[in-house]
C-alpha cells in the first residue's frame, strides 16, 4: 500500500513538473495527416477561408488580430472564442476583435466530415495563415497539434494598449518568449486592418495631456485624420486604415514599415517603433531587406507556439464557443 502511494505521488510530481516528457508533446507540421482518414484538414479550412475572404477581405485583419489576442492570453488555446459571463471575449480590450464566425464556419465544416478531432486552437492558426496568403502575404507552413483550453476569464486579458511604450512592449513580448525582432515583425500585422479613432485621438488633439498634437506625426497625415476623426464625437464605426499607403492598406507587405519611417504611423506604438533606439534599426532593416513576407510568417509561427496545450491537455471542443463539460 505504502509503495503504491509513493509511486502515485511520484507520478503526480512527474506530471505536474512536466518531467514526464510524453505528457506534453511538441507541435508538429501536418499533425492531422491520417487522423481524418483521407480528408485534408488544412485544405478544408483553406476552402472555407477562401470563400469567406472573397465575400469580405477584411477577415484577414480580423483573423490576425484574433490570433494575437488568443495567443497572448492563456496561450493559443482558443480561449478567446468561449461565450459566457466574464469570458475573455467580454473584455474591453477585445471589443473590436472579430472573426469568431469565421472560425466557427471552418469548425462546422470539419465537424461534419471528421468530428471531434480538429481543435479550435489549430483552426485559428490555419485560418489566419490562409487569410494572410490571400491578402498578399506568403503562405507559411504552420505547426498543429494544439488542444482547446477550458478556461476563459476577462480579468486575464492584458493585451497591450495603443499607448504602450516600446520598452514595456518588449517586456510583454519577452514574457511570451518572443524577441524584440519578433515583436517588430508581428506589429507588421498593422499593414492591414483598421483602428478606431478613439485609439489614437489623443495624438491628434491632446498628446500626453500636453494640449498639443503628437509632434512626431506628419502634419499632412494629421490634417487627413482630423477629417476622419473630429474631436470627441466619434463612434466605434469611425475607423482609419492602420497602413496609410492607400494602394497597400489591405495587402500584407512591408509598407507599414515604410509609412512609420515617414512619420505616418497611426497608433502611438506604431510610430514609436520607428523612433525608438532599439527598434528603429530593426524597422530600417525590414525596409531594406526583401524578405518581410518570409520572416513575418516565421514570427507568426512563433506566436502560434506561445503557451500551447498539447497531448492529453485541454480538450477538442465540438463548438468553438463553448467548452465540453467534463464528466465528473
Ligand atoms: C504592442 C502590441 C500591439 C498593440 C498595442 C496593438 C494595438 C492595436 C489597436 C489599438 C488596434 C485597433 C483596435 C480598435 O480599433 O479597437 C489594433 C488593430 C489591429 N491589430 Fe494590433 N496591436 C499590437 C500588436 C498586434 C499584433 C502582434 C498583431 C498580429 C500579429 C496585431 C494585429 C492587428 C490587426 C490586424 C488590427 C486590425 C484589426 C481589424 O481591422 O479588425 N496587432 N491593434
Ligand atoms: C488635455 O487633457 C488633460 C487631461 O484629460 C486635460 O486636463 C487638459 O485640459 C486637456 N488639454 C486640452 C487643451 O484640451
Amino acid at each position: 500500500m505504502e509503495k503504491v502511494i509513493i509511486v502515485f505521488a511520484f507520478m503526480l510530481f512527474a506530471a505536474r513538473s512536466g518531467w514526464c516528457e510524453t505528457a506534453t508533446p511538441p507541435l508538429v507540421v501536418d499533425f492531422y495527416n491520417g487522423l481524418c482518414s483521407d480528408i485534408d484538414v488544412e485544405a478544408t479550412v483553406g476552402s472555407v477561408i477562401a470563400s469567406l475572404y472573397e465575400q469580405d477581405p477584411t477577415i484577414a485583419a480580423a483573423l490576425l488580430r484574433l490570433q494575437f489576442h488568443d495567443c497572448f492570453v492563456r496561450g493559443c488555446d482558443a480561449s478567446i472564442l468561449i461565450d459566457g459571463h466574464d469570458t475573455e471575449k467580454t473584455s474591453p480590450s477585445n471589443r473590436m476583435v472579430r472573426g469568431f464566425d469565421v472560425i466557427e464556419a471552418a469548425k462546422s465544416s470539419l465537424e461534419a466530415i471528421c468530428p471531434g478531432v480538429v481543435s479550435c486552437a489549430d483552426i485559428i492558426i490555419m485560418a489566419t495563415r490562409d487569410a494572410v496568403s490571400l491578402a498578399g502575404g506568403e503562405r507559411y507552413t504552420v505547426q498543429t497539434g494544439r488542444r482547446d483550453g477550458t478556461v476563459s476569464v476577462a480579468a486575464d486579458v492584458k493585451t497591450p494598449a495603443a499607448s504602450i511604450s516600446v520598452t514595456d512592449s518588449i517586456k510583454v513580448f519577452g514574457d511570451k518568449g518572443l524577441t524584440p525582432t519578433d515583436m517588430v515583425y508581428l506589429l507588421g500585422a498593422h499593414t492591414i486592418g483598421v483602428a478606431r479613432c478613439s485609439t489614437f485621438e489623443d495624438r491628434l488633439y491632446n498628446f500626453s495631456n500636453t494640449g498639443e498634437p503628437d509632434p512626431t506625426m506628419d502634419p499632412t497625415l494629421r490634417a487627413t485624420l482630423i477629417d476622419s476623426c473630429p474631436r470627441d464625437i466619434t463612434t466605434d464605426e469611425d475607423t482609419v486604415d492602420l497602413d496609410q499607403d492607400p494602394s497597400s492598406s489591405s495587402i500584407v507587405d512591408s509598407s507599414y514599415f515604410k509609412q512609420i519611417l515617414l512619420n505616418r504611423g497611426i497608433l502611438q506604438i506604431d510610430q514609436e517603433l520607428a523612433l525608438d533606439q532599439w527598434t528603429q534599426p530593426i524597422v530600417n532593416a525590414i525596409v531594406q531587406r526583401s524578405d518581410f513576407a518570409t520572416r513575418f510568417g516565421e514570427a507568426m509561427v512563433k506566436l502560434g507556439a506561445v503557451e500551447v496545450l498539447t497531448g492529453e491537455q485541454g480538450q477538442v471542443r465540438q463548438f468553438c464557443n463553448r467548452i465540453i463539460e467534463q464528466q465528473k
